[in-house]
C-alpha cells in the first residue's frame, strides 16, 4: 500500500497516519515531523527550512522534494509507505509521480473552526512525535508522553495566529490537488469529525471502495 494522506492542518493526518501504519505494516513519513527534527538538530536543511515553518509558509518544493526522495529510498519504505503531508503543491505531485506509484489519497476534510482548537491544544513528544491534545486526545499523565515518558512540548507553529495562516497556505497551496487526484481516479473523502476510532474506520472503508 502506498498511500497519501492530504487535508488541513490539524485535520488529524498524523493521528490517522500513525493507526493506517500499525494497521497495514508499513511506515508513516511525515514531512512535517522530518522536518522538525533538522530545525532541533540545526542541520542545513533545519537552518534553511525554519522561517518558511514558524511562519505558516511551505519550505521551497526543491528542498522537500529532495527530502522524500532520499527518504523512500531506505529499505523500509520498500513495502509501502503512508505519506502524511506530502506532497503540498501540484509540483511535489509531479516530482512524486516521477518517483513511485501511488495506490491512493485519502484526503481528510475538517471546519476551520475545528481546525483551530485541534491545533491550539496539540502537545507532541519531541521524542517519538506522538500526538496528543489537551482535551481531546490527553496522555494518561499531563504533560508526559505515555510510550517514552518525555516531557510533552507546544509546537513552534501552533500559535493561533500561525494557524490560520497554515490553513490559508494550505487552501492557496495544497487544495489544489484535490482536483489533481481526482482527475487521475487516485482520490478518497475521509470526513474527520468525531472520534479517531471512528475516522479510522471510515478510513479503511474509503481504501476498499
Ligand atoms: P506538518 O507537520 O505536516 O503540519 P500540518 O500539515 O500543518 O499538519 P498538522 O501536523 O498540523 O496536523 P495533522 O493533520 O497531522 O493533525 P494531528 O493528527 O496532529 O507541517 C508543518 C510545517 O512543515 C508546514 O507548515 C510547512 O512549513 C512544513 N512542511 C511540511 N511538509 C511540507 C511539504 N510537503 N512541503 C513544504 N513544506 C512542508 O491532529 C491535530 C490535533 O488534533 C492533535 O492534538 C490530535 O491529538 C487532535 N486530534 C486528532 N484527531 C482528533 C479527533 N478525531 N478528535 C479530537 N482531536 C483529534
Amino acid at each position: 500500500m502506498r498511500l497519501v494522506l492530504l487535508g488541513p492542518p490539524g485535520a488529524g493526518k498524523g493521528t490517522q497516519a500513525e493507526k493506517l501504519s500499525v494497521y497495514f505494516g508499513i511506515p508513516r513519513i511525515s514531512t512535517g515531523d522530518i522536518l522538525r527534527h533538522n530545525v532541533a538538530q540545526n542541520t542545513e536543511l533545519g537552518k534553511k527550512a525554519k522561517s518558511y515553518m514558524d511562519s505558516g509558509q511551505l519550505v521551497p518544493d526543491d528542498l522537500v522534494v529532495k527530502m522524500v526522495e532520499h527518504r523512500l529510498k531506505e529499505s523500509d519504505a520498500r513495502k509501502g509507505f503512508i505519506l502524511d503531508g506530502f506532497p503540498r503543491t501540484i509540483a511535489q505531485a509531479d516530482a512524486l509521480l516521477k518517483m513511485t506509484k501511488i495506490d491512493a489519497v485519502l484526503s481528510f476534510f475538517l471546519e476551520p473552526e475545528e481546525l483551530i482548537k485541534r491545533n491550539t491544544g496539540r502537545r507532541v513528544c519531541p521524542k517519538d512525535d506522538t500526538v496528543y491534545h489537551v482535551l481531546m486526545n490527553p496522555p494518561k499523565k499531563p504533560g508526559v508522553c505515555d510510550k517514552c515518558g518525555t516531557a510533552l512540548i507546544v509546537r513552534a507553529d501552533d500559535r493561533e495566529d500561525v494557524v490560520r495562516k497554515r490553513i490559508e497556505t494550505y487552501e492557496k497551496q495544497t487544495a489544489p490537488l484535490i482536483k489533481y487526484y481526482r482527475d487521475r481516479g487516485m482520490f478518497r473523502e475521509v470526513y474527520a469529525t468525531g472520534l479517531i476510532e471512528e475516522i479510522f474506520l471510515r478510513a479503511v472503508e474509503a481504501l476498499k471502495a
